[in-house]
């Protein structure tokens, strides 16, 4: 681990604001590897910017971001997307696949653009995708259900491996079933794997299972369960 245990993911006094409005007021966050953090709050109040300002997609006006060790802040856009490309790992709401490509080509994908092996990237693919149970072979993007596409899209995120790992509302769309089963597997494969899970979710029996809940209300996360209202 790097020195300071900032091999995961730690956010120091982020400042963001849009236009008059004070979005991140000063925003803490540690996230070590292994360990899962939920974060809540009204819609609008700003879980979507802090997941991009972490992923270096919206510039912070200050602030620290350190992921695996390296300061993301301050680094040019080439370096930034290198920096993502071997240490995070995304999912979003709705497990935003490419349809023209294949399941496998689409969970290949971030391997292949670090520079991966071809034959490799394939393979690894096409595991992680028969060890998530969504169908792959003569299946096209384009008819997987709800649930096979956002665990596609967990497979896709984690391929490379990633020190930490953002999911926003990853469960938001699916039926309570298809919502166990992404839940389940993005808790165990961040605790298996110990890459630092930070999860953005409106639903409370899914932050119930993240090591901690914070909340973001007026620019500040709160933690959940030392105070207000769970
Ligand atoms: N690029 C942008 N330009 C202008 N306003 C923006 C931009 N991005 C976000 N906002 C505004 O910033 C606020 C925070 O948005 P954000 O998407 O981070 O909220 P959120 O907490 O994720 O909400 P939700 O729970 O509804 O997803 C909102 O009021 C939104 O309209
Ligand atoms: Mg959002």
């Amino acid at each position: 681990m790097a020195a300071g245990g900032s091999a995961g993911l730690r956010v120091e006094g982020l400042h963001h604001r849009l236009g008059e409005r004070v979005l991140l007021d000063g925003v803490e966050l540690d996230v070590g590897p292994g360990e899962s953090v939920a974060v809540t709050g009204p819609s609008g109040s700003g879980k979507s910017t802090l997941l991009m300002c972490v992923l270096g997609l919206v510039a912070p006006d200050r602030g620290s971001v350190r992921v695996g060790g390296r300061e993301l802040t301050g680094l040019a856009a080439g370096q930034l997307a290198q920096v993502r490309r071997e240490l995070m790992g995304m999912v979003f709401q709705f497990g935003e696949l490419l349809p023209e490509l294949t399941p496998v080509e689409n969970v290949a994908l971030p391997m292949l653009l670090s520079g991966g092996d071809h034959r490799a990237a394939y393979r690894r693919a096409t595991e992680l995708l028969a060890d998530l149970g969504v169908p792959h072979e003569g299946t096209a993007t384009g008819m997987l259900s709800g649930g096979e596409r956002q665990r596609a899209a967990v497979a896709r995120a984690l391929i490379t491996e990633p020190a930490v790992l953002l999911a926003d509302e990853p469960t938001g769309a699916l039926d309570p079933e298809a919502r166990e089963a992404v839940a389940d597997l993005l808790f165990t494969v961040s605790r298996e794997r110990g890459c630092a899970l930070l999860l953005v979710t409106h639903d409370l029996s899914v932050a119930a299972r993240a090591g901690r809940t914070l909340r973001l209300e007026a620019g500040t996360l709160t933690d959940v369960r030392d105070g207000v209202g769970a």
